[in-house]
């Protein structure tokens, strides 16, 4: 129980890290935890951010308010990726042109009660 307990009322401190010059992507960041999950990264300053969202208007008004927790060697972008959706992630793949990632937090994801097929459904 005190394993459950800590789980809801304790934040756990991030270990300091230095991130210089390395790519963070966080999809679903623009919400919830993938929102959150960014913020607690930038202090930690990386060369650049990708919040990867299924909507780019969120996206963007997310990085909006995300701008005053960054440094100014940090970059912060905005792509889209709608996980659900294979032709999305291979577009979002194909954007990157091969840029290293150095840390992936694949946070997106919604709890459904039935089996969700991706709208384009080819691998
Ligand atoms: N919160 C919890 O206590 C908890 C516990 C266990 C597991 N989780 C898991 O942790 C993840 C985040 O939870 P949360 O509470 O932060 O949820 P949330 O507030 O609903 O945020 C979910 C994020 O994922 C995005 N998303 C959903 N479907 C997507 C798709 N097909 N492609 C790309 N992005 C998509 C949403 O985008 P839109 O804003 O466009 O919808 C949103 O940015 C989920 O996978 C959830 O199941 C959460």
């Amino acid at each position: 129980m005190d394993f459950i307990r800590a789980q809801r009322t304790k934040i756990p401190q991030i270990v300091a890290t230095n991130l210089a010059n390395k790519t963070v992507l966080i999809t679903g960041s623009n919400a919830g935890l993938g929102f959150e999950a960014a913020r607690a990264v930038l202090p930690h300053e990386p060369g650049r951010l990708i919040l990867a969202v299924r909507d780019l208007e969120k996206g963007n008004a997310a990085r909006e308010k995300l701008e005053k927790f960054k440094s100014a060697s940090t970059v912060i972008e905005t792509r889209k990726l709608d996980q659900a959706s294979f032709g999305s992630v291979r577009a979002f793949v194909k954007g990157l042109d091969g840029q290293r990632i150095d840390v992936a937090l694949l946070n997106a994801g919604e709890h459904y009660g039935s089996l969700l097929i991706s709208s384009t459904n080819t691998v």
